[in-house]
């Protein structure tokens, strides 16, 4: 009882139950609404099926929002991201954690956790290279059909995406023969083999017949990239695919996810916080800040010339090889309450560049070249900002 006297504490985080009732009664509301939408069966074809902005991409996020419903009030995870991700490449999305990397790949796979999470507005066009769903518009029963098959994720822990208890031929096959539906049954693990050797396994024959717990870290990431590619996706997203495992074979998973991309020609996004990994693998660069895109660009544009202050701040916390320093950077301050966010720059109560116009709302993307944007006001009256990319 004593910590409700202390008034501090009550006006800061206290949420009374009846308040709670009201938001969790006002939540319900909101989602079965936008659920009884998505639930409809045969959605005319023309509500989701879309043109991409570029040809050139495989998928387009086109100021995409996905909110949590909760009992404290709406999360904003995902608040306004657009980027784009083309045929062939390779894109790095980085940021701290909680900054809505996963929600935004989740988004894309129609995977967020319903009924609470909900994509509220925006676009997710995907390129099938026949027709252009608008992912945040989709059926289930139609999303069903591109995922696994067209768009294929990777997890970061393997051991809680593969289940124990089933061997991993038998997982393999399976994901085969979803997919597959006209092949037999000895096609089927012909094929299983053949993925588990792809992805650089010996004893493929061996391993398809063991349990997960059989395998050790890497082996089982491999197993399941080795799932995640079966179907030859256009697109694989790889949420934070090697955070797991140790340093040489996190090198040789990254070779490996590169090799293959090249193989079946597809593209990938990239979730990680490890701006070693993206340096190594990304063609393009996003970098995000609660739940928005702050900074993006090619990646020797970001790792050349970072504008945002919150890129640099990250750049200057790589611990570099040969330099000495007492104590890593980190970035001071702490990210707004994604409850409630401010209406204005969301890193400014962290920045230390701030100018006077950082006052106004939440600064509009500037290019700095075609291909580098930055959300900030530094760059505003800078020769070479083009507006709009024009
Ligand atoms: N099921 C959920 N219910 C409520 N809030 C959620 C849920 N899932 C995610 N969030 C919130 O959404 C925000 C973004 O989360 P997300 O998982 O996308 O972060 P992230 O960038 O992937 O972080 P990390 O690097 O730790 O994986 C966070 O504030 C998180 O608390
Ligand atoms: S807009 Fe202002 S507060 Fe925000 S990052 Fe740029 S300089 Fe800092
Ligand atoms: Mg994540």
């Amino acid at each position: 009882m004593a910590l409700f006297k202390n008034k501090k504490v009550k006006d800061v985080n206290y949420i009374s139950a009846k308040e709670s009732r009201r938001i969790s009664r006002e939540n319900r509301k909101i989602t079965s609404e936008i659920e009884k939408k998505r639930n409809r069966k045969n959605v005319p074809r023309e509500e989701y099926i879309t043109k991409m902005r570029d040809p050139n991409n495989v998928l387009e996020f086109d100021n995409l929002h996905t909110y949590f419903f909760t009992d404290i009030g709406t999360v904003k995870s995902v608040d306004g991201v657009s980027f784009d991700i083309p045929l062939g490449k390779t894109v790095g999305v980085v940021g701290e954690s909680g900054c809505g990397k996963s929600v935004t790949s989740l988004s894309a796979m129609q995977l967020v956790q319903r009924p609470q999470g909900q994509i509220v507005s925006g676009s997710i066009r995907f390129n099938t290279g026949k027709e252009v769903y608008d992912i945040a518009k989709t059926p289930t029963y139609e999303m069903q059909k591109l995922r696994g098959n067209m768009i294929s994720m990777i997890f970061q822990e393997p051991m809680t995406s593969l289940n124990p208890v089933f061997r991993i031929g038998t997982q393999l096959d399976e994901v085969i023969e979803l997919h597959n539906e006209n092949m037999s049954k000895a096609e089927i693990k012909a094929r299983s083999i053949e993925m588990l050797e792809m992805v650089g396994i010996a004893n493929s024959e061996g391993v398809y017949k063991m349990y997960p717990h059989e395998l050790s870290g890497g082996m089982r990431q491999r197993v399941m990239i080795a799932m995640g590619l079966a179907c030859n996706p256009r697109l694989i997203i790889a949420d934070e695919p090697t955070t797991a495992l140790d340093v040489t074979i996190q090198a040789q998973i990254l070779d490996l996810l590169r090799n293959l991309k090249d193989k079946i020609n597809s593209s990938i996004m990239l979730i990680t916080h490890d701006l070693g990994v993206i340096a190594e693998m990304a063609d393009y660069v996003v970098v995000m800040y609660a739940g928005r895109v702050v900074e993006r660009g090619t990646a020797e544009e970001i790792f050349k010339n970072p504008s945002h202050p919150y890129t640099i701040g990250l750049m200057n916390s790589k611990p570099v090889v040969g330099k000495k320093v007492d104590r890593l950077y980190s970035i001071p301050g702490k990210v707004p309450n994604p409850v409630d966010m401010p209406n204005y720059c969301y890193f400014r109560d962290r920045c230390d560049k701030c100018i006077k116009k950082c006052d106004g709302a939440y600064p509009e993307e500037i290019y700095l070249s075609p291909t580098h944007a930055v959300s900030c006001y530094l760059y505003y009256d800078k020769k070479g900002a083009l507006e709009n990319g024009n």
